[in-house]
């Protein structure tokens, strides 16, 4: 597949030189039409057979090059992300019939940004995040909520962040938005970088 500057005809809500750019631009306008979580995506990883893995998680942050989440680091996408190193994603708003897809490379996020990010949460659920072992079996929702009263005791009201729940920042090598078109002529277009330090190679794609 060849790819060119895609400056042609991308125009209107595809415009800009910066991918990320019109990633934060479309999710602003989804806060403004979703009835609730417009920064919802659904997140691929692959188990150790290559059996694709897919839940909903929250994206926190679009950086100048990345995209920020946060999860526990043993529940099985933490497994997965870091034993594949690579993930993708999928945000689609029903409200404004569009679609970005997300691939890259993945990194965990456990410095200060995440302590920042942690500490901005409410207490009920930094303290949820010490009381779940997120993906492990659980005898009933009884034990969880004394798991979340023995938290509580030892963790008080100001509690660390767990060194198991931390973010995972994933650099893109492929991003492609798409929008609903008339009589389902749909306009996309794939961004695409070998590596994260090249520019963008941008291309129109059929729908
Ligand atoms: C809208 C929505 C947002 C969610 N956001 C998160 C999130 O930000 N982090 C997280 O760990 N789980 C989140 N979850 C729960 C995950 O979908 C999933 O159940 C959980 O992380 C365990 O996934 P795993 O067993 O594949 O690791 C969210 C679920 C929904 C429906």
């Amino acid at each position: 597949m060849e790819y060119g500057d895609g400056m042609t005809d991308r125009e209107g809500i595809f415009a800009g030189k910066d991918p990320f750019a019109i990633a934060r631009r479309w999710l602003a306008e989804a806060e403004g039409a979703e009835p609730n979580d417009p920064n919802a995506i659904a997140l691929a990883t692959v188990d150790p057979d290559g059996l694709p893995n897919v839940r909903m998680v929250l994206l926190k942050e679009i950086e100048d090059d990345a995209f920020v989440f946060y999860t526990n680091y043993d529940s099985a996408k933490g497994i997965e992300l870091d034993s594949a190193g690579k993930a993708g994603f999928v945000m689609h708003w029903k409200s404004l019939r569009r679609q970005i897809r997300v691939r890259g490379e993945i990194t965990r996020e456990d410095g200060p940004q995440a302590d920042a990010y942690y500490a901005s949460r409410s207490l009920k659920s930094r303290l949820g995040a010490w009381a779940s072992k997120q993906s492990r079996p659980l005898s009933s929702r009884a034990t969880l909520v004394a798991e979340v009263a023995k938290v509580t005791a030892k963790h008080g009201t100001n509690p660390a962040r767990p060194p198991f729940w931390g973010g995972y920042r994933l650099r893109p090598s492929h991003i492609e938005f798409w929008a609903d078109g008339a009589f389902r002529l749909h306009d996309r277009f794939a961004w695409v970088r070998e590596n994260s330090d090249e520019i963008w190679q941008v291309q129109r794609l059929n729908p």
